[in-house]
């Protein structure tokens, strides 16, 4: 419980100290363990603990480590609700039965079937495209329709892309040996690999950087870094974007790969139902527009407003494989970088 911020100590203020601990209760309350770190999850726990009286308690930290705590406290654990990016990552929660199986109408409703655990572990509530954003000055929009397309000689020593270690990257993998076999994955990732503008580094922002820079002329990405560098008011990334355009690939028959930010109930939760109404409340149209404003990322609720940074890039065909393929085939995925030496 180190680590355990009450998110609202509003509650615990208001207490009048003439009344005497007899009129005091215990909150209602809620304990997240999230891998994000976005103002706009804390505007939205804020606007949850408003609407319901239920205390968001928020604990932080890096993707691995959330799992790894969770899996030390077991039964033990305070843990209601785990969120994160990536369904790869929340597939690999739920393989380690770190999550129990739910059931809601209103998330059922609210979420497409594909962006979501089938037996609800899971459910996806924010929606990002793996794009490729490309220099205006050097690269002609119909040069790219595919992520093939980025294998070609065409451009040979121009592709800017993160590590394979990387769950954005095996995600995008696994989708592509879901669709299309381990045997096209591999010469997909080769050809990736001999591409390369350079060796691997740094994050999805700095790939878009370095094309502006003029280190490359594409970069693999996810839409909502793409959203923020156009949002940003720093003079880097203003410079940056004013150079930058973005596409969306598509894998042959199928559209462009896309993956959520996403939460489940833990599995020993101590307190599931309030775990289910932030999850549920989450997933409302007001919680959906303003992950979009405030993140630039893709409502997964049909019908929510988009941000118009995102809206300025276009309509978009999204893929519609089950995103619970992406843990399921994420060790093969790792084993195809490795073998293309994708590092
Ligand atoms: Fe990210």
């Amino acid at each position: 419980m180190r680590y355990m911020v009450p998110f609202m100590l509003l509650i615990a203020a208001c207490q009048s100290p003439e009344k005497g601990p007899e009129t005091r209760y215990a909150p209602r309350e809620v304990n997240v363990y999230s891998h994000r770190h976005y103002d706009v999850d804390k505007q939205l726990f804020a606007l949850f603990t408003e609407r319901t009286g239920i205390v968001v308690n928020v604990v932080q930290a890096g993707d691995d480590e959330l799992l790894a705590r969770l899996e030390a406290e077991g039964a033990k654990s305070p843990c209601d609700v785990m969120i994160t990016a990536d369904a790869g990552r929340l597939g690999l929660a739920r393989s380690r039965g770190l999550l129990q199986a739910t059931q809601s109408n209103v998330l059922a409703a609210a979420i497409p079937a594909h962006l979501r655990d089938p037996e609800g572990y899971w459910f996806g509530l924010t929606m990002r495209a793996r794009v490729v954003a490309y220099d205006k000055t050097k690269v002609k929009p119909e040069e790219i329709a595919d992520y093939a397309d980025l294998t070609k000689p065409r451009f040979k020593g121009k592709v800017l892309v993160r590590s394979a270690e990387n769950v954005y990257n095996q995600s995008l993998l696994a989708a592509m040996i879901a669709h299309e076999g381990a045997d096209a994955a591999t010469a997909w990732a080769k050809g990736i690999v001999t591409n390369m503008a350079r060796d691997p580094q740094g994050g999805d922002t700095d790939q878009l950087l370095a094309v502006a820079e003029g280190l490359g002329e594409v970069a693999i990405a996810n839409s909502y870094y793409v959203g923020k560098l156009m949002a940003s008011t720093e003079p880097e990334k203003q410079k940056a974007r004013e150079r930058l355009g973005v596409l969306f690939p598509v894998m042959s028959t199928h559209g462009t790969h896309v993956n959520v930010s996403g939460g489940g109930v833990a599995r020993y939760a101590p307190h599931p139902a309030e775990a289910m109404a932030l999850l549920e409340f989450l997933a409302g149209e007001e919680a959906q527009r303003l992950f979009s404003e405030g993140n630039k990322e893709y409502p997964v609720r049909p019908g929510v407003p988009v941000a118009s940074e995102l809206q300025a890039f276009g309509p978009f065909t999204a893929d519609t494989l089950n995103l619970e393929a992406l843990a399921r085939l994420n060790a093969e995925a790792v084993k195809v970088f490795d073998a293309a030496g994708w590092r």
